[in-house]
């Protein structure tokens, strides 16, 4: 298949997405356009004076890392082996936002290392960007005990932290996987099925912001991926749109 990489096509068949081939370039319809070359974000430098935890006003990459791993507002804290602060390229324009670590990644300190996180690859393949090309983070930064949902005072906790990356981010597109994130940055308690399928709007700027569903709740529900995938298709357009 002309223009498709093999790697590729591999995940586009992990994730049970057929691949059509347009006529007229001959291309794959799945391929993307190159990721644009961006300014680095604007950064304040790592601040002095003592700010309260759980907050992270004005910080830059560094000071905001070293503010999520030394972070005590609340009780994850005596729980977690490590804080997970978020991985990926700082300069992409794509934010993925997951719920929280797992053991995995409270264990090697990097969001979506476990099973979910090889199927989030796979879809991130399928979608045209590979996860060293966008920004991973979580709504909570440390592992809740036995995989637990978040508390609301954990999320509160926390939520300066993912507000503060998405900042230094800025982003044109944030992509909520599973119900916390959607929640969370959506201010609402509407189930994932329903908040998918359009284009939200996030914070003072408008980021838009599309749901899908967690990866893990999709190794539970392999029936659910093409649902997935039509996510991941609207994500794209609003790409191409803005
Ligand atoms: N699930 C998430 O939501 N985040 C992770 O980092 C891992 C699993």
């Amino acid at each position: 298949m002309a223009g498709l990489d093999p790697r590729r096509r591999q995940y586009l068949d992990a994730m049970g997405i057929e691949v059509w081939v347009s006529r007229v370039a001959g291309a794959a319809a799945v391929q993307d356009s190159p990721p644009q070359n961006r300014q680095d974000p604007p950064t304040a430098e790592p601040q002095s004076v003592a700010i309260p935890p759980g907050t992270a006003p004005g910080l830059n990459w560094d000071a905001l890392r070293q503010r999520v791993l030394n972070c005590t507002a609340c009780d994850l804290h005596r729980t977690r082996t490590q804080a997970v602060f978020g991985v990926g390229d700082i300069r992409s324009n794509i934010l993925v936002v997951g719920e929280a670590p797992g053991a995995e990644e409270d264990r090697q300190g990097e969001p979506f290392v476990g099973r979910a996180g090889q199927l989030l690859n796979a879809m991130l393949v399928a979608f045209g960007r590979p996860r060293e090309t966008v920004y991973i983070a979580n709504v909570l930064k440390c592992r809740p005990p036995n995989n637990r949902d978040p508390l609301p005072t954990e999320s509160v906790c926390c939520r300066p932290y993912l507000e503060r990356q998405i900042e230094l981010l800025s982003p044109r597109l944030i992509l909520a996987v599973g119900r916390v994130p959607a929640q969370n940055l959506l201010n609402t308690d509407e189930a994932v099925g329903r908040l998918r399928g359009k284009v939200h709007r996030y914070g003072p700027n408008g980021i838009p912001l599309v749901v899908t569903y967690h990866p893990s709740y999709l190794l539970r529900q392999p029936q659910e991926k093409k649902k997935s995938w039509q996510d991941l298709v609207l994500a794209r357009s609003v790409l191409k749109s803005v």
